[in-house]
């Protein structure tokens, strides 16, 4: 009776710790509250002037992001840490909004540049200290008549929407990685970075522009796996072998995973 008990008790308190443990690694991003800034947009219908933005996401529609994208105020984009970062804006306190529209959702994937010729309130409306955000012309025609040129917006944090894996582009050479992370779910924005080689430990990446990560190290002909620390929640997700052994600078890869 006594072995028994004492039994279930260590089960329960493996099921305790296992419980615990994987709550903690699942950390869950909710939205943030509302807040109020301005939008304008740039570009063109096509939004062809959205592609390969300060992100380094090249082609936006090959890349999955399509014309749902917006451009920050160095304000937010946080020298490029909030490449990724999913936002829901809505035109608020203006004639020019769409009334039977509540928002739309756009991911980061440029910086909007100071302008310090232009006054912050007329015209430098990327200047710091200003919160703005400058969205390809598709996405702002969603939620308001373009010809207003800015308008008022309440914005919020929302948890990134991704179908598939986390998506990794290669540059480089035969003695520096660097890598795009793309396609991010979940907080959308990437905090750090390590890979390892099928012949070699762990190697912590470190930050080059918009969401690369690059490793000085001799890494051809090996399997690669890649570990990501999320900018928003530090969860940390490991790709086991994502890239295969004859993997090549120029190419991009899919992964299984994601954040959520
Ligand atoms: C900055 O503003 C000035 C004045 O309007 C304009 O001529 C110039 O093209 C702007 N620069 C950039 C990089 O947009």
């Amino acid at each position: 009776m006594a072995s028994s008990s004492s039994l279930s008790f260590n089960l329960f308190m493996v099921a305790l710790v296992l419980a615990i443990s994987i709550r903690s690694t699942l950390a869950v991003f909710r939205p943030s509250p509302w807040k109020l800034a301005h939008a304008t947009f740039y570009g063109d219908e096509t939004a062809s002037q959205t592609m390969g933005g300060a992100c380094g996401y090249g082609n936006l529609f090959t890349n999955g992001y399509g014309t749902d994208t917006v451009a920050l105020s160095s304000t937010l984009f946080n020298n490029g840490y909030a490449c990724g970062a999913c936002f829901q804006i809505k035109c608020v306190q203006s004639k020019a909004c769409y009334a039977n529209v509540p928002f739309t959702t756009v991911t980061a994937t440029n910086l909007c540049p100071p302008n310090w010729s232009q006054d912050s309130n007329a015209g430098g409306w990327c200047n710091p200290p200003r919160v703005h955000f400058d969205m390809a012309k598709p996405a702002f025609m969603k939620i308001a008549w373009w010809k207003a040129g800015i308008i008022p917006v309440q914005y919020r944090r929302v948890p990134c929407v991704k179908k598939g894996g986390v998506r990794f582009s290669l540059q480089g050479n035969g003695y520096w990685l660097l890598v795009y992370v793309m396609n991010v779910g979940g907080g959308g924005d990437v905090y750090s970075m390590a890979v390892k080689g099928s012949k070699t430990g762990w190697i912590t990446m470190s930050h080059n522009w918009g969401a690369s990560y690059q490793a000085f190290a001799s890494l051809g002909g090996q399997s690669l796996s890649f570990r990501i620390t999320s900018y928003t929640t530090r969860e940390t997700l490991t790709l086991w072998n994502v890239l295969p052994s004859n993997w090549r600078v120029g190419l991009t890869y899919n992964s299984n995973f994601n954040f959520h």
